[in-house]
């Protein structure tokens, strides 16, 4: 295995930030993880999937290691489901779109995020209306600390929006190795998010196929969110935040507009993005970096952006909406 030192990362991380790692390896099979533990126990160790959602706000000073495992099996069939196992190296979308040509359904809402498989527990990736702990059996992950590969159920993974166990307790302790989806061979189509189900309308569509609702998936993003290829970006920065009803009433006397979705029996979730374009962000662009033009809660490198830039205009972007609405806004890209 080779270990490369100095490694630019400017092509492995979306926002297209010109960072190093000290050290860098790529992995395909669980016992090369071993070796190199052995070998950089002393030194930070970081595992990598697409880098589409990480922000470096500077060099990284350790041992980088790209997940490249990679296979596709079954692991069960009955008349109903399938399990299907993916290597956690394997290319979300790549896995995404093997699962829809095979016609199982539940993965299809999940088109077109960036990513590998591997990163898709670690913050219960989710999009028009599904996450994956809708439709998750099970992952395995490799304990850097023990050597051990265990299997974690759905209930361990303890998921919530945009989160799960691996971002909190047991972060940085596991690399995920494969993860386990169960699909469903007799797809029950889920088209309750307002935007899908309007579009299929347009579309004349009333009982779209698997594939039929993967390719509107894909078509809503491309007119929204910006190709990291051309334009630096991690998805959504802030998570949507979820404020009482009572707080929300508030707002609502004072912006008859603003959008809530209820969340529970005293929360309402409202779109980060509808904030920040209130507060007169979108489209803003401040030297090298800005607020999308399409989509306020995307902040974009336009090129030649050190990460610290960014993080800056997130600060700002907080700040006022925390003086306009009351409400502080959590970053969901991770920050190195
Ligand atoms: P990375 O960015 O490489 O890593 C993310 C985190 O996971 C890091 O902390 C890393 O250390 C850890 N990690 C990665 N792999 C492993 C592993 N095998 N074991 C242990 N830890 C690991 N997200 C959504 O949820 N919904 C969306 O609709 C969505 N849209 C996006 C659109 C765009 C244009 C972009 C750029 C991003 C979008 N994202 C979205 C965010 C991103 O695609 C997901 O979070 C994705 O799962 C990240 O995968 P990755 O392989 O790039 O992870
Ligand atoms: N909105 C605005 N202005 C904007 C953007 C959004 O007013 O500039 C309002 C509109 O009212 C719109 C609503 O926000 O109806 C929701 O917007 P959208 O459907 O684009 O979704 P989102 O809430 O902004 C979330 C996820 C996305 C995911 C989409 C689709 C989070 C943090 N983001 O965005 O995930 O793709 O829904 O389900 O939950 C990501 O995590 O990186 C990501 C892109």
């Amino acid at each position: 295995m080779r270990i490369i030192e100095d490694f630019q990362l400017k092509g492995q991380n979306t926002f297209g930030l010109d960072i190093k790692a000290k050290y860098y390896a790529e992995i395909s099979k669980i016992d090369e993880i071993k070796e190199l533990y052995s070998s950089y126990s002393s030194s930070p160790i970081m595992i990598l999937g697409g880098g589409s959602n990480i922000l470096f706000s500077k060099d990284y000073d350790g041992l980088m290691i790209k997940n490249l495992i990679k296979g596709i099996k079954k692991v069960y069939e009955n008349e109903d489901i399938v399990l299907i196992e993916a290597g956690a190296g394997e290319v979300w979308e790549d896995f995404v779109q093997y699962t829809v040509d095979n016609n199982w359904g539940g993965l299809e809402n999940l088109s077109l995020i960036p990513g590998t498989v591997g990163a898709s527990p670690i913050q219960n990736i989710g999009a028009y209306g599904t996450e994956i702990k809708d439709v998750f059996e099970e992952l395995k992950g490799y304990n850097l600390e023990t050597g051990e590969v265990s299997a974690f159920s759905l209930a361990q993974c303890r998921f919530g929006y945009r989160d799960s166990v691996f971002k909190r307790e047991l972060k940085g302790k596991f690399v995920v190795t494969s993860v386990t989806y169960r699909l469903c061979k007799n797809p029950q189509i889920d088209i309750k998010y307002e935007a899908l189900r309007s579009e299929l309308e347009k579309l004349g569509i009333e009982s779209p196929t698997v594939k039929q609702v993967s390719e509107i998936v894909c078509n809503i993003r491309r007119s929204k969110l910006p190709d990291p290829k051309i334009v630096g970006n991690a998805g959504s920065f802030f998570k949507n935040p979820e404020i009482s009803d009572s707080h929300y009433q508030k707002l609502l006397s004072l912006h008859n507009d603003i959008p809530g979705y209820k969340t529970g029996n005293n929360t309402i979730k409202v779109p980060a993005g509808w904030l920040i374009q209130k507060c007169g962000w979108r489209g803003k662009r401040l030297g090298n970096v800005g607020v999308y033009d399409k989509q306020a809660l995307v902040l974009v490198n336009y090129g030649g952006a050190d990460g610290n830039e960014i993080i800056k205009l997130s600060e700002n972007i907080k700040e006022s909406v925390k003086k306009e609405f009351d409400i502080w806004l959590e970053t969901e890209v991770n920050i190195v």
